[in-house]
């Protein structure tokens, strides 16, 4: 060292004398970039915290166990505390909650872009063999994928007059069946249980337009089909938790063992669909467009498009069409019946509105809805008062974004809370009270402000692309029951 200090002309005392004009200042500024650090931290800290306020989240469950059979109601009761925009922890992802006409708007309209993506749970991935256009994240694949359905739908249902009313007057045989059985069930015994003849109808319809075939309400197999289905509401439940608490696979629970049944069930009516389209591939003919799945295999199959979808997708799509508006129309049916039942003086007013307009010589249709303000109002109100799709399916952000002035980060799970529209005080007079005349003026006209104010279909980049045909689905059977009377 001192040999090596004589040849390089240095000493220790010249060394430290040197640096110790520097080292001072850099670890003052070693420190102050500490402590600035450290602010900012704090700061950032401070502002996440109020970014998104939340309840206590516990080690591992997180929220799971305090969400309850109603997770809208909880949703809705923790707005109160913490404001429209929250966060809740469910296992180990941070989830926000948005809930009210102002926050959900907001984000589903002008931050549409933003909030179009879809999180990517594993039970995502088991709906349509993992090929779903509802499923799947926001991407320009998906985008053509959304438009090519959402085209051939609309060149079934309501392109023109032609398919309008070829669609309407299917939906009416549909609906005189459905009447039928329903009347001759209800000679047979005192009373009986509507729903499987609901979801029959609602089934033939999307089946009708995408296979161009119906079942009867006594097909065994297709009883049996739907029968499953209908488990998939009590399934899907298993799904979501497995999303976000992974660990539940890998050891045996009650969970797991209900998250098995909703694999299986997805498995079995993906093969009947996928049975479905591979014979209509078998037997395609480009100048003759059968039905809805020969439209989407036109388009996607054997269009030169270089978007990405492959016949992977043409599956998947007619097997989210079939899925999406098989559920969703019957639960619909099922409570307007009941709230038929429930309240007697809607009813009349109904029967009286319809025998007015459409008297009891012909079966009605769809322009006479003109005059039937309200049956519309009805509708809305059924919508409103049950939000019988309480929450939209899963949302995720694709970029970081401000609601409210709370920032989110992309990427973050979003529950969007539908129910509490429907139920904003803001915005409805008593919301717990079922009715539909809220809907109509002095002059007994249709509030079309008011309606448009009702959230069922989403909104923005992911609103229902099937909500056309659920209104005439939900009015033609209606109006074929008020006929029957
Ligand atoms: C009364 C009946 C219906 C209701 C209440 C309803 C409601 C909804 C809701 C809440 C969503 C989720 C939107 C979101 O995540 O933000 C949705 C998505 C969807 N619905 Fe419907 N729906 C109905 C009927 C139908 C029908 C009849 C079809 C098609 C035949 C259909 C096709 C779809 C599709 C494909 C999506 C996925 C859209 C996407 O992710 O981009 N729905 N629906």
């Amino acid at each position: 060292m001192a040999l090596l200090d004589t040849e390089f002309g240095l000493n220790e005392s010249s060394i430290v004398r040197e640096w110790s004009g520097q080292v001072q200042p850099a670890l003052v500024a070693s420190f102050v970039f500490l402590l600035c650090l450290e602010a900012c931290l704090w700061v950032r800290n401070l502002r996440l915290k109020k970014r998104l306020p939340g309840p206590f989240a516990w080690p591992v469950v997180g929220n799971a166990m305090q969400l309850g059979q109603m997770p809208h109601i909880t949703f809705s009761n923790l707005a109160k505390k913490y404001g429209n925009v929250y966060q809740i922890r469910l296992g180990c992802n941070n989830i926000v909650v948005l809930n009210g006409e102002t926050a959900i708007r907001e984000a589903l309209i002008q931050h549409s872009k933003e909030f179009a993506g879809r999180p990517d749970f594993v039970s995502f991935q088991l709906v349509s063999g993992g090929n779903s256009l509802t499923f799947t994240n926001y991407s320009k694949q998906w985008r053509t994928h959304r438009k090519l359905a959402q085209s051939s739908l609309r060149a079934f249902s309501s392109a023109n007059s032609q398919t309008k009313n070829a669609f309407e007057q299917h939906v009416a045989a549909e609906a005189t069946e459905l009447t039928e059985v329903c009347l001759k069930l209800s000679t047979e015994s005192e009373f009986f249980n509507p729903s499987h003849e609901l979801t029959v109808a609602a089934a033939n319809v999307i089946c009708a337009l995408c296979f161009g075939k119906r079942y009867g309400h006594d097909d065994i197999e297709f009883r049996t089909l739907l029968g499953r289905v209908d488990k998939f509401g009590e399934t899907v439940g298993a799904g979501s938790l497995v999303d976000v608490m992974p660990w539940l696979q890998k050891f045996p629970n009650p969970v797991r063992s209900v998250y098995q049944n909703f694999k299986n069930i997805n498995k079995e009516f993906f093969c009947f669909v996928q049975d479905k389209v591979v014979e209509h591939r078998r037997t395609f003919d480009p100048n003759v467009t059968r039905d809805m799945s020969d439209a989407i295999i036109g388009v996607i199959d054997k269009a030169n498009h270089d978007t990405g979808l492959t016949e992977a997708h043409t599956e998947g799509t007619v097997g989210d069409l079939i899925g999406a508006g098989l559920d969703t129309v019957s639960t619909c049916l099922h409570w307007m019946l009941l709230l038929l039942a429930k309240y007697p003086e809607v009813q009349t007013r109904l029967q009286e509105q319809i025998d007015k307009v459409v008297g009891r010589d012909r079966l009605p249709n769809m322009e006479d809805k003109e005059g039937l303000a309200y049956l519309d109002a009805f509708i809305y109100e059924t919508m409103r008062y049950t939000s019988f799709v309480p929450l939209t399916i899963p949302h995720s952000t694709t970029s970081d974004v401000t609601i409210e002035g709370l920032h989110i980060p992309k990427d973050t799970v979003v529950f969007i809370n539908q129910w509490s529209v429907n139920h904003d005080t803001l915005k409805w007079k008593d919301p717990h009270i079922f009715n539909p005349s809220r809907f109509l003026d002095e002059n007994g006209a249709l509030d079309k402000d008011l309606t448009n104010s009702v959230m069922i279909f989403s909104a923005g980049k992911r609103r229902c692309i099937g909500d056309q045909i659920a209104k005439v689905e939900t009015v033609v059977p209606l109006q074929s029951l008020s006929h029957s009377q």
